[in-house]
């Protein structure tokens, strides 16, 4: 059993400090917001994140899990520690890794006896260097201490599977003792023989970066085949499940959609390219994804455009589904914040519903009407844009739908409802590559 701390108790900190937890390590969840530690010592958990409230009563209850906003003295408690702060985009599209800077240093100074220092955080490739020599700058005593780094894979809104089933583990390290000790961490997964990929730091920053990148590149990629699917009649849909029968596509991660959002692919897909545009390699495949995602998003409020005949002026658009994916309250570069935009700037009125992410969208933008249904959302609607594949939406009637309407206009921005059912109550619609439901 180890003493374990994570610094952050974010999306990834909280979901790892909890998941390590329940391998029966002791692990603190440390944080400089007193208010978000406040609420965690009181039973509330600060995301929305399905499993996560129960996992983290578990190991509570169990006395292995605990909060502080004392980094100082959770540091010198512990033996290993997760640095897991956000890396958000900075201006020149490289990830500002300031925080990640000012725990190292902080870590420096309370170096108290041998511990691990694992970064969980998305960093630029190289950072890893950076780290040990902040550390080692504040270390006054030359307190040995080993390094790694341990990217994470975790999908918000499926988070905890994500981190207790993981495909595979990643420990970049340059030292023996310190990836026996991460292999200590991981005891049970290793038992349950998830591979844990032993390499060198540097390479375990680039398989986060090049891992997430390429599945942003495989969105934008059926994004483009959806759109000449549109083109030339056929139906991405079928052609998504043909290609995916082969193994070496796999299925997941080619559904077309609005455009990619969310706290990754955006911020990863930009500080990847510019990393490599700095060391003299233009990324063309993501520099195009990128490119490709953003067009992807005007593409969508052109076609709602035309559904409401070029004009949004006056128009009441409902917008069902504010989150960037379902399960999440997360609304960071959601394709229905373009969609907002656009319809705002365009004088139309915006009727808005999402069952979990009303209250993310109200901190953005006040001019909009939110509802608690979208039965509410959808009533006197000029026209109904499905922006997220929540599940309610995929079960709700169309024929309720179009009696609550002004007019029956679709866009179903992620091929959710039945084109019959469309045709059959006389909508109006739009989506994307999709000709007609599937044929099987
Ligand atoms: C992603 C990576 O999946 C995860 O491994 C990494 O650790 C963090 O970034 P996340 O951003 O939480 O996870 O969500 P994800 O499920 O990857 O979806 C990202 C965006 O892609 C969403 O906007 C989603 O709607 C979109 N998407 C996803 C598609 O448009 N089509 C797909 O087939 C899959």
């Amino acid at each position: 059993m180890k003493n374990i701390t994570f610094i952050g108790s974010g999306y990834v900190g909280l979901v790892s400090g909890a998941g390590i937890s329940d391998f029966g390590h002791k692990v603190i969840c440390a944080d400089i917001s007193e208010e978000k530690i406040q609420l965690l010592k009181n039973g509330k958990v600060p995301i929305y994140e399905p499993g996560l409230t129960e996992l983290i009563k578990k190991n509570v209850d169990a006395g292995r899990l605990f909060f502080t906003s004392d980094l100082k003295k959770a540091i010198k408690k512990s033996d290993i520690i997760f640095i897991a702060v956000g890396t958000p985009q900075g201006e020149d599209r490289a990830a500002d890794i300031s925080s990640v800077k000012s725990v190292a240093k902080i870590i420096g100074e309370n170096l108290n006896k041998y511990k691990v220092i694992c970064t969980k955080s998305t960093v630029p490739v190289g950072t890893g260097e950076l780290v040990k020599k902040i550390i080692n700058k504040h270390n006054d005593k030359q307190t040995p201490f080993g390094y790694v780094s341990n990217p994470e894979f975790l999908r918000e809104g499926s988070a905890i599977k994500d981190f207790l089933w993981p495909d595979r583990i990643v420990i970049g390290s340059d030292n023996k003792k310190s990836f026996d000790i991460m292999k200590e961490v991981y005891n049970p997964l290793y038992i349950n023989d998830k591979p844990i990929l032993n390499t060198s730091i540097v390479t375990a920053e680039m398989i986060k970066y090049a891992a997430n990148a390429f599945l942003a590149l495989k969105i934008s990629y059926i994004n483009e085949v959806a759109n000449l699917c549109e083109a030339l009649g056929a139906n991405v849909q079928d052609v998504s499940k043909a290609m995916g029968q082969d193994g070496r596509i796999s299925s997941k991660f080619l559904h077309p959609g609005p455009g990619y959002g969310g706290s990754c692919f955006p911020k990863d897909t930009k500080a990847f390219a510019a990393l490599s545009r700095k060391n003299g390699q233009k990324m063309q495949t993501i520099e195009a994804a990128i490119e490709a995602n953003k067009h992807q998003k005007i593409r969508m409020v052109k076609k709602i455009r035309s559904l409401v005949d070029g004009d949004f002026s006056k128009k009441i658009i409902s917008v069902l589904g504010l989150s960037f994916k379902p399960n999440t309250d997360d609304i960071r570069d959601s394709a229905s914040i373009d969609m907002i935009n656009a319809i705002n700037d365009g004088g139309g009125l915006v009727r808005a519903y999402d069952p979990i992410a009303n209250d993310s969208m109200k901190k953005l933008f006040r001019n909009v009407e939110y509802f608690e249904s979208w039965e509410e959302a959808c009533k006197d609607a000029d026209a109904v844009v499905i922006m997220t594949e929540w599940n309610e939406f995929r079960s709700m009637s169309i024929q309720k739908l179009k009696q609550l309407m002004n007019k029956p206009v679709l866009l179903d921005t992620r091929n959710i409802i039945s084109i019959q059912k469309l045709k059959e109550n006389e909508f109006y619609y739009d989506n994307v590559g999709r000709v007609s439901d599937d044929a099987n």
